[in-house]
């Protein structure tokens, strides 16, 4: 039976925002044919296999439901180009490593590479929809190379930022806070903006749906991102401030958080931020604002990176020091290596450049998290032997002499301290960089505690 759907929507990259955008849409758009396409074979076996690619609460239950109905996995992106109407771009968009800008800009050179495609492969008219973060005036640039031919095949673009969280992207695709498309203000700009909108009022109420311009759609994605990282290192900030001063960062950012101006979201104070996606967008915004001469703008906002780096060389300086200033020949386990819990990525992790920071003072390491190894084995890949990488947290804490918890996974809330406690060298230390643990019933046991941004609990 041919199945004769209402379009044919097309994804380019099908990584952690293409699998499950994706995967959402045709679940919501049984009428719609998705299908999502990537240089990589492997991943894209991983996609059309049990073993998806990536780890994301409800990913599977929705790729299940929809693989092989209306949502597919291939290589063959030309073929896909031709057969679609509507075209996702979702590949990825590293700081640049090279070059001008290196370690700042963004490296637009998978972006640019599929452009050309595109118009390669084009036989008839296509909206282009940017999901990828991009710096601002990318839609730009990727229309000057789609209409440099005059092949008379009209191509509109659009920028879509996808503001999905990890861990939480199907419930965030679901139920999103707004759905943002930006267009050129032309006619045929506002015909393709609506086309998009079309699709997603499938599902998302029309109050949500908010349209603007191209520029100020790709913009707002940076100055989302670095907003809310803006958020965590602040309270990191004060969180250096509290343990001088013994006030508790928690009892702080309660207090302050129920100042509806402020708000209580992303108050936590952590052992700083990672991801993919703030430490580049931030970086991002600070090399546009250096372009533009904007130095103190541009100042304002690396600041923001600046204090995560401090609270990662905090956290290390505070196990050095109170573990007798010498951590070589030392066990110590981390708990979680995932930048955030119910996640495996481990993309700017700040478990990445503690780990560094440690075996640098000859520690030996130990590093358990119930999703991420595979990917802590590949961050930490060129330290090879020196590094373990156990699954069983009691495996992974025995005989250690302290446990520093990175990532805020509840598995480590419920763990059975005394048992660990007995398994671990004394005086035994625990570093929890989340706040997640019961402090006091810690100490109780024997553990020295040091939170962040609280009064530590010793027994000396
Ligand atoms: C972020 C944005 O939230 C999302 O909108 C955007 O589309 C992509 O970037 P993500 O990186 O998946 O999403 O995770 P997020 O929940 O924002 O957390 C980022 C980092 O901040 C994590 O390392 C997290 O542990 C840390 N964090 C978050 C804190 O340290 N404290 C908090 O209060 C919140
Ligand atoms: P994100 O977090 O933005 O989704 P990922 O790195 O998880 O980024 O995914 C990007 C995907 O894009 C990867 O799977 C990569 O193989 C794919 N990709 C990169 N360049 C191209 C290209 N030219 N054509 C198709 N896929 C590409």
């Amino acid at each position: 039976m041919v199945t004769k759907f209402e379009k044919n929507i097309l994804c380019i990259g099908a990584g952690y925002v293409g699998g499950p955008t994706m995967a959402m849409i045709a679940y919501k758009c049984p009428q719609y044919k998705i299908t999502v396409v990537d240089i990589n074979p492997d991943r894209i076996d991983e996609w059309n296999s049990d073993a998806l690619p990536i780890y994301e609460p409800g990913l599977d239950e929705l790729v299940n439901s929809t693989r092989g109905r209306n949502l597919f996995f291939h290589t063959d992106i030309e073929k896909g180009i031709k057969e679609s109407e509507i075209i996702f771009v979702s590949v990825n968009t590293p700081t640049k490593a090279f070059g001008v800008g290196a370690g700042m800009a963004a490296d637009l050179q998978y972006w640019e590479k599929t452009a050309r495609q595109i118009l390669a492969c084009a036989e008839s008219s296509k909206i282009i929809v940017e999901k990828s973060t991009l710096p601002v005036k990318t839609a730009l640039a990727m229309e000057r190379i789609l209409t440099s031919s005059n092949s008379g095949i009209n191509f509109e673009v659009l920028s879509n930022p996808e503001f999905l969280a990890e861990g939480t992207a199907i419930k965030d695709l679901e139920d999103p806070d707004r759905v943002l498309i930006g267009s050129s203000q032309t006619q045929s700009g506002i015909k393709a903006r609506d086309e998009l909108v079309e699709i997603y009022l499938n599902w998302v109420p029309d109050d949500r749906i908010i349209t603007s311009n191209i520029w100020s759609s790709e913009l707002s994605k940076l100055v989302s991102n670095a907003f809310l990282a803006q958020r965590i290192s602040s309270i990191n900030a004060i969180s250096s401030l509290c343990e001088k001063t013994d006030a508790d960062i928690s009892e702080v950012a309660f207090a302050i958080g129920k100042d509806k101006r402020i708000g209580d979201k992303f108050l936590n104070a952590s052992v700083g931020f990672g991801g993919s996606c703030f430490k580049k967008d931030i970086l991002n915004l600070v090399y546009l604002c250096r372009h533009y001469g904007l130095k103190e703008v541009a100042d304002y906002w690396e600041s923001v990176v600046k204090i995560n780096e401090f609270q990662k060389d905090r956290f290390v300086m505070n196990m050095l020091t109170t573990m007798f200033n010498s951590l070589a020949g030392k066990r110590i386990c981390l708990f979680g290596f995932a930048f955030k819990a119910d996640t495996g990525d481990t993309r700017e992790s700040p478990a990445i450049s503690i780990s560094r920071k440690l075996i640098d003072e000859n520690a030996e390491l130990v590093i358990t998290d119930p999703q991420a190894l595979e990917n802590a084995k590949n961050e930490l890949f060129e330290y090879g032997g020196n590094v373990s990488f156990v699954k069983d947290p009691y495996n992974a804490a025995a005989g250690s002499h302290a446990i520093a918890i990175m990532t805020e996974w509840d598995l480590y809330k419920g763990l059975d301290y005394k048992k660990i406690y007995k398994l671990m060298n004394k005086p035994a230390f625990i570093f929890d960089g989340r706040n997640i643990v019961d402090h006091l019933q810690l100490f109780d046991i024997g553990f020295n505690v040091y939170p962040i941004g609280k009064p530590a609990l010793t027994h000396y």
